[in-house]
């Protein structure tokens, strides 16, 4: 054992050297330190006539002199022009004229999106750049989220960390090892790097993908880099009404939105941007616990109600298990109609009768870390037999702990509650900790 010691030294001592010894824009020095912000670099494709219907989505998110990184757009972008301060800056994508016989792709501007990457390494490598984030103009992202998750892998290796599609045949016709574009996706520094010094030699290898984000790919297949898959990235393939989702979002953080222009506005009787506004006020609030599912019972009254923190509360007048309410309500539509299998998850059919059919309570505008959900309309059907009515019930508070989800170190499980009358017409969820063994049912 004792002969183990000095090679142990050594080791740190090369490694040392090796690191110190790097030139000095690579030199990271504190690469160690926990990541935040400042450490991403973002690269957001968008084009100059998309611009002024998508810019409301990256405003929502992107912090002005915080975040890092820049819009790319096709042509300069004089009919927006001056550039306001509080949009990421733009920069105008490169001649890819080189590329027209290698341009076969069905989307026309794959290669200038795939070279994405490239550019926005070449342009912002410095630093102290440690991840860089592909997103698309109609990207939504939960960026302290985004840095929480990139946190648990090294940003020294060889890391390429995204999600699929939701939509099952969508993965069979691009691939279940393809980050989708839309959901955005992280490369790590090294794995960035080596996507810069590979990218012509790719994009003349592989000259008819379909979009930019399968070429991505491909090449990063060929560095031997397989996809780390992250369930937080949402690349929205629905059309509709995707509240059952978002009421039942997987256990992980959330961390990106898209395809809000495809789907209904996210809460009942507002628009677009109020949804958006309104989801952004409560991650502003506890990005952490935003949209995950809590379950508790009310069992004197045969009630179960499934909290999703920031955005719905549902309340089944009858007693359900756990297992059953982590399957979203099939609320939404296909996004390739008729495919089977349809999703990628259990999805449980919407139902009209009066046990399966849950009170929906929606939040409410509200400033605060106690969120007000409200019945947005009586539910128009009897009562569940054997269940008392919650006809009275129209609204729900939940009080939640203000130490924010340590998904690092109890992010295994999710958090147990439990509720009370508070009044005739209002019920109160409180989140904690569940106990040790603790049976939610
Ligand atoms: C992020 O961490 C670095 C140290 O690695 C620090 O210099 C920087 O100020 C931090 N940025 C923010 C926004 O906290
Ligand atoms: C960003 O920083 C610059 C220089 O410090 C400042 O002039 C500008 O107002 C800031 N922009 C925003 C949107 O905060
Ligand atoms: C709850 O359900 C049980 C079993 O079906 C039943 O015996 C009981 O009466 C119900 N309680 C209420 C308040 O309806
Ligand atoms: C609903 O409220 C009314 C009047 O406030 C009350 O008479 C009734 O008993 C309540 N029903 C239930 C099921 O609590």
């Amino acid at each position: 054992m004792e002969s183990m010691l000095p090679k142990v030294i050594c080791l740190v001592c090369a490694t040392y050297i090796l690191v110190s010894s790097q030139p000095k824009w690579r030199r990271r020095s504190d690469s160690r330190s926990s990541t935040n912000v400042s450490h991403l670099v973002f690269g957001i494709t968008s084009s100059s006539n998309r611009w002024r219907d998508k810019r409301d989505y990256i405003q929502a998110w992107w912090r002005p002199n915080v975040s890092r990184g820049f819009v790319f757009l096709d042509r300069p972008p004089t009919e927006h022009l001056p550039w306001p301060a509080m949009h990421p800056p733009y920069r105008v994508s490169d001649d890819n004229s080189r590329y027209k016989e290698y341009n076969r792709h069905r989307i026309p501007s794959a290669i200038r999106m795939a070279r994405v990457i490239e550019e926005t390494f070449k342009a912002e490598r410095g630093g102290e750049a440690r991840w860089f984030v592909m997103t698309d103009d109609d990207t939504v992202l939960f960026v302290d989220n985004l840095v929480g998750v990139l946190s648990k892998y090294d940003h020294n290796k060889y890391f390429y960390v995204g999600m699929n599609s939701e939509c099952f045949v969508c993965n069979v016709v691009h691939s279940f090892g393809m980050a989708f574009g839309g959901g955005g996706y992280a490369l790590s520094y090294p794995l960035a790097k080596a996507m810069a010094k590979n990218m012509d030699l790719c994009l003349k290898r592989y000259p008819f993908l379909y979009g930019s984000d399968l070429i991505l790919q491909f090449c990063i297949a060929d560095l031997g880099v397989p996809l780390t898959h992250e369930p937080g990235f949402h690349q929205i393939d629905f059309t509709g009404d995707i509240s059952g989702l978002l009421s039942a979002h997987p256990h992980s953080p959330l961390v990106s939105l898209h395809h809000l222009d495809a789907v209904e506005p996210l809460f009942p009787s507002t628009n677009r941007a109020e949804s958006l506004n309104l989801l952004m006020q409560a991650a502003a609030v506890d990005e952490s616990r935003l949209l995950q599912q809590s379950i508790c019972y009310l069992k004197k009254y045969n009630w179960t109600l499934s909290a999703a923190w920031g955005y719905s509360v549902e309340l089944y007048e009858t007693i359900l298990p756990p297992s059953h309410l982590y399957r979203p309500r099939e609320t939404f539509a296909q996004w390739m109609k008729g495919a089977s299998p349809p999703y990628m998850f259990n999805a449980r059919p919407v139902s009209a009768g009066p046990c399966d059919a849950p009170r929906q309570y929606f939040l409410a505008p509200g400033p605060g870390r106690v969120t007000a959900y409200r019945r947005t309309s009586p539910r128009g059907l009897p009562g569940c037999p054997g269940g008392r009515s919650a006809d009275n019930v129209t609204v729900i508070r939940i009080l939640s702990p203000s130490k924010r989800l340590d998904w690092q170190q109890d992010g295994g499980r999710r958090e147990c509650c439990d509720v009370d009358e508070v009044d005739e017409d209002a019920l109160q969820v409180k989140l904690r900790d569940c106990g040790a063994r603790e049976l939610l049912l």
